[in-house]
This record gives structure tokens, C-alpha cells and sequence, in this order.
């Protein structure tokens, strides 16, 4: 996944760009460069991080009031200079920047070689390049608009002209792309984040549609070349929202802020008489005669849905079914029009999920999408949505998005539940409404018993989590933030898993989490931690019911409050996400961007 950013007006276009990259940092890259037009196409990239970059331009004083940048996460060859973006054409007339991945690059440079053109690098943005000069007569649109029909694959692209000094050229398949509208100035990016200290009037890019942005004039065309209206949208979040706000990381200011992002997540679709609102967002009709309900997602999100099976298995009697989003799409598929799938992407964008879901869709599912960004293509693409409000997540490790899906899935079980059933579980309602403050409970009393723990895993190569029961899913999520952020090997097992093999990797000082939140299962959950103590393993506990004595199953134990326990997964991740930051803090690592990952996985 890479970042593209563009700017015209009457400015000089550097800050803009530069500060826009900054903002898509987090969408992760491995070279950036930007490119200016003042008499003529200046290229000026780096491989390596912004910093580089900013060194590169720091001294010139670039006047060029139209610009194009780019912070590339290499798909094609290895990060290097060469292969960075922005790419020009073989003239040296035309430059480009692209999101995503042209699956026939390769298949359309063999046949640019063979007309004639060569290269500099292995970037698809340099073939793109050659297609729109070779595609070019006297109009930069035109030329745009003939090369995007030959490209396969997701991309977002941006276009800059020597020719047509006055013009940016956008056009997105998939990969997303947003128009800034703003003041004798108008501005493009792969995120509305980049746009917020400019402007909030945005037009979000369909899929097939072309722009031509001018400084004070957009013109948008559809995927056959008609002209359209451009109908823009105001977004709400502002710049203090994506900022850190004091905290040292992302990841820490995003782990507090769930209480928020949980209260707004419930707020109005629960009242205060205990009744859900949620008819307008899931329609009766969607969930009426409905024969399988199935989940899709990847990572997080993921593991989110376990949770949402776990709880419309409670409910329901119809088979509930969850499942990798890359498995779902190519594995044999049974969905059809009395199926409710449910797909969740705090991003909307996550190229498996999107793909499972049009799988799914192409069966004549049903498909209720639960997701944070309401401009994404999965609440696009959906029947219904139903927004999480969490605010936007800007580190890799997913926190509050996954405690607000949570939420969020506890509301569609209980709505289901009522329609299909007519069932409601007001023990539970009534328990969600609780639980913004219980998170903030916990965050209170568990952080600096958890700061304090996390020195011991600053040296683990391995750390185990387990759980029985709903335990065992926040265990898989619990060992994925240790996994991501901190580099520490992280396995999530159900308690009575353990002796059928991986107890032969519990030795004196090894890392072991216990969740031991479920009243009715903690009997056996504390015999399995027992066998571990036995054997050395050092065991932080995780548990709700205070009477009990954990002293012989751990060497920690921190209390969640008492809640529902269909609810407990909201509270007792949140020590883990909190053990997962302070280890890779006192490791000394880049907490919100962990190697080799992005924020969004926008291609396969
Ligand atoms: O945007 P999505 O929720 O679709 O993203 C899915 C995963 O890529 C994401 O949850 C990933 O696993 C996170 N890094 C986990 O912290």
C-alpha cells in the first residue's frame, strides 16, 4: 500500500505535499518523492523515510504552485531510489504516483519494450507513464482515460503534465483516492486525513471515474467518459481528532480512548429505557428468512467476529460461521439469498475482505457491513451498514476499532436475536451500557501493574496466551498486539489444548497469560495454569471474580470488573493491548508502525 498526495492552487505546492505524506505515513512505505512543476517537471525522491526526503528539499525553494507525492510501498522490484515514485514518462513530460497493484505491469511493459520505450526502474507507475504518453495526442484527460482501460488491478492514480502545467489527472480502480475542495486551491489524497487541515469538502473518487483538478475547477468524468456532477460531502472528523493529543503514541492514545469510542459506538442506538434502535441501519427485511449467518474479516477484525458468532450462537438456532476473508473467497462458497453475511474492516478497504464479500454477493447473499470509515468501499458496496464510531485509528495495531466492533456486535446479536426470535437479552443490553466506564476502569487500575509487568517480556522470544470458552478469542487477540508490535512470538491456545503438545515449550521462565474470566469454566482454566506454574512458566491472570484464590496459578493477577460474561472481552483485552504496548515501548520499537505492516491491507 503506498500514499499519494496532490496539490494546485496558487502556493507553493512543497509544504502541502510534504505535510500530506507526513500525514500518510502511517499507511506505511519504504521511499517517498514528490514532483513539482515550474518550468518544467522536477523529480526529487529517496528511498527510506520521510526524513530523507525532507532532507532532499529542505534547502530548494520550490516555486511550483502544482505538485504530486508519493510514499510508496514498493510492489514491483525492491525499495530503491529508481524504483520510487513519482515516475516520468519517457519524455520526461508526464509524471505519475499510483496506489495499489497493476496485476498485467508486466504483461503491458513487454509490450512498451517491444514499441520502443525502456525503463529505469521495475515501478508500475513508470509503465503507466510510457501507456499515458504513448496513449497522449493533445489531451491529458483523454490520454489518462485510454490508459486506465488497460489496466488490471487496484490503483489510484495521479497525473502530472509539462504539457498541461494547470491540470492534475486522478483515476481510481479500488484503491482509494479523495478530492479536497478548497479555496482557489484544490488539493487530492489516498486519505481524507491528509486533507483536514485544509479542507473538509471532499469528493470521494469512484471506482472507474477521472477528475480533472484545476485550482479553482473539478471536473468529474464516469468510467465512459461523461461528464458528472460532483456531488461533495462535508466530514466531520477534525485535525485535533487524528493527532496524538499529548500521548506518546497513537497506539496508547487510541488504547484510551475506548471508553469514547465504545460510548459513541452504543450511544443512540440504545436508549435509556433499554430499547435498541437499530431498524434504520439493519432493516427487518435483511435479517427476515435469513438460514446462515456468516462472518468475514481479516486480522482483528477477525477475530472481532469470532466474538459475533460466539454471541449469535447463544441466540440463535441457524448455523453462524466466521472465517478468513482470504479463505472465504477461495474456498467453495456456500452463501446464497438467505444468507446474512456480516463483514468487518475497521478500514472498509482490505482488499481480502472486500474481495470475500463480493464472493459472497455474487451468490446473492445478503451483506451487512461493520466498519469505521463511512466513505470506505465496503459501506459503499454493502445492503446495510452499521458504523462503528471509534474515531479514526492511525496506528497498525487496531485497538479501539476491535472493543467498538465489539460493542457493535453485541447490539446486531440482540437485534437479531429480537427479530428472528423475538427474544431480547435485557441482562446483557443493560450490561453494554455499562461498559464504557468499566473500561475506563480497568485502564486505571491495570496500567501501571501492566507497565511494570512488561519489563519481564522485554528479553521473551515467546509468550502464550490462554483461555476456555469466549477466554480463548480474546486470547487470539491478545497474542496478535504482542505479536505485531513487539516482535515477541505470541500463541493463543485454549487451556485444554495445551497438554496435546505445546506444554513441551513451557519451561522455567516463560511467558504465559491466563484469562480466567468465565465463573463457569475458571475451575478448569486455573488446573491448566497450575500445570504451567508447575513448570515455570511466569503467568499474568486475567480475572473478574475477586473472591477466588489464583495465588497457586499465577505470579500477577488483575482484575476486571464484574460484568456480563458475554461482555468480559471488552475489558480483559484491554491489559493485553496494554502489555503489547509497554513490552515494544521497553523494546525500544516503533510502537505505531511495526515492520513489514500497514494500517490497510488494500491489496491482496
Ligand atoms: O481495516 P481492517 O479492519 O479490514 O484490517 C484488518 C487487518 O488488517 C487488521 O485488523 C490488522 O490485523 C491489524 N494490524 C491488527 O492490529
Amino acid at each position: 500500500m503506498s500514499g499519494v498526495i496532490g496539490y494546485v492552487g496558487n502556493k507553493a505546492a512543497k509544504p502541502f505535499l510534504l505535510q500530506g505524506l507526513n500525514k500518510l505515513e502511517y499507511r506505511g512505505y519504504d521511499s517517498a518523492g514528490i514532483c513539482e512543476f515550474d518550468d518544467q517537471l522536477n523529480v526529487y525522491k529517496t528511498k527510506g523515510r520521510l526524513s530523507e526526503l525532507n532532507k532532499i528539499v529542505e534547502d530548494k525553494d520550490l516555486k511550483g504552485t502544482i505538485g504530486i507525492g508519493h510514499t510508496a510501498w514498493v510492489t514491483h522490484g525492491a525499495p530503491t531510489t529508481e524504483n520510487a515514485e513519482p515516475q516520468l514518462s519517457s519524455d520526461g513530460s508526464i509524471a505519475v504516483v499510483s496506489d495499489g497493484i497493476i496485476e498485467n505491469a508486466q504483461q503491458l511493459k513487454s509490450q512498451l519494450l517491444e514499441a520502443g520505450y525502456s525503463f529505469t526502474s521495475e515501478s508500475a507507475a513508470e509503465v503507466i507513464a510510457h501507456l499515458i504518453e504513448n496513449n497522449y495526442q493533445a489531451d491529458l484527460l483523454q490520454a489518462v482515460q485510454a490508459t486506465v482501460k488497460v489496466l488490471q488491478g487496484s490503483y489510484a492514480i495521479l497525473v502530472l503534465s509539462a504539457k498541461h502545467p494547470q491540470e492534475i489527472i486522478a483515476a481510481k480502480s479500488e484503491s482509494p483516492l479523495v478530492i479536497g475542495i478548497g479555496s482557489n486551491e484544490n488539493y487530492c489524497a489516498s486519505d481524507v486525513q491528509a486533507l483536514l487541515d485544509y479542507t473538509r469538502e471532499v469528493y470521494i473518487l469512484q471506482d472507474g471515474e477521472c477528475a480533472r483538478i484545476t485550482k479553482d475547477h473539478i471536473e468529474l468524468f464516469d468510467q465512459a467518459g461523461f461528464i458528472k456532477d460532483l456531488q461533495t460531502e462535508y466530514i466531520e472528523w477534525d485535525q485535533v481528532q487524528v493527532e496524538k493529543d499529548g500521548y506518546e503514541h497513537f497506539m496508547l492514545k487510541e488504547i484510551h480512548e475506548q471508553p469514547k469510542g465504545v460510548r459513541e459506538t452504543i450511544a443512540n442506538r440504545l436508549d435509556s429505557s433499554g430499547q435498541l434502535n437499530l431498524a434504520e441501519e439493519i432493516p427487518p427485511e435483511l435479517v427476515k428468512g435469513i438460514n446462515k449467518i456468516q462472518f468475514i474479516a481479516c486480522g482483528t477484525a477477525y477475530h472481532a467476529c469470532l466474538y459475533g458468532k460466539y454471541l449469535l450462537e447463544q441466540f440463535l438456532d441457524i448455523p453462524v460461521e466466521a472465517e478468513y476473508a482470504s479463505e472465504y473467497r477461495y474456498n467453495r462458497v456456500k452463501a446464497d439469498q438467505n444468507t446474512l453475511l456480516i463483514v468487518l474492516s475497521q478500514s472498509g478497504e482490505t482488499a481480502d475482505t472486500l474481495g470475500a464479500m463480493r464472493v459472497a454477493q455474487d451468490k446473492g447473499a445478503r451483506v451487512l457491513a461493520v466498519t469505521n470509515v463511512i466513505s470506505s468501499t465496503l459501506a459503499r458496496e454493502a445492503d446495510a451498514v452499521m458504523l462503528t464510531h471509534a474515531g479514526p485509528e492511525i496506528a497498525v495495531a487496531s485497538t479501539k476499532a476491535y472493543t467498538a466492533q465489539l460493542a457493535c456486535l453485541c447490539l446486531i446479536a440482540i437485534y437479531i436475536s429480537q427479530q428472528l426470535n423475538g427474544v431480547v437479552d435485557q441482562e446483557l443490553l443493560t450490561g453494554l451500557r455499562m461498559i464504557p466506564e468499566q473500561i475506563q476502569k480497568v485502564l486505571h487500575d491495570c496500567e501501571p501493574i501492566v507497565q511494570e509487568y512488561a519489563n519481564r517480556y522485554a528479553t521473551a522470544t515467546d509468550a502464550f496466551f490462554l483461555g476456555r470458552g469466549i477466554d480463548y478469542l480474546s486470547a487470539m487477540e491478545g497474542q496478535l498486539k504482542l505479536k505485531e508490535t513487539s516482535y515477541i512470538h505470541g500463541e493463543a491456545l485454549p487451556g485444554g489444548e495445551l497438554k496435546h503438545g505445546t506444554m513441551a515449550l513451557i519451561a522455567p521462565g516463560v511467558q504465559v497469560v491466563g484469562l480466567a474470566t468465565q465463573k463457569v469454566l475458571l475451575d478448569k482454566i486455573i488446573s491448566n495454569l497450575q500445570e504451567v506454574k508447575a513448570r515455570g512458566g511466569e503467568i499474568l491472570i486475567i480475572a473478574m471474580d475477586q473472591d477466588f484464590d489464583y495465588s497457586n496459578a499465577g505470579n500477577q493477577t488483575i482484575f476486571i470488573p464484574e460484568v456480563h460474561p458475554l461482555l468480559a472481552p471488552m475489558l480483559s483485552v484491554v491489559p493485553m493491548q496494554l502489555l503489547a504496548y509497554y513490552t515494544t515501548k521497553a523494546k525500544g520499537l516503533d510502537v505505531d508502525k511495526p515492520r513489514n505492516l500497514v494500517k490497510s491491507v488494500t491489496v491482496e
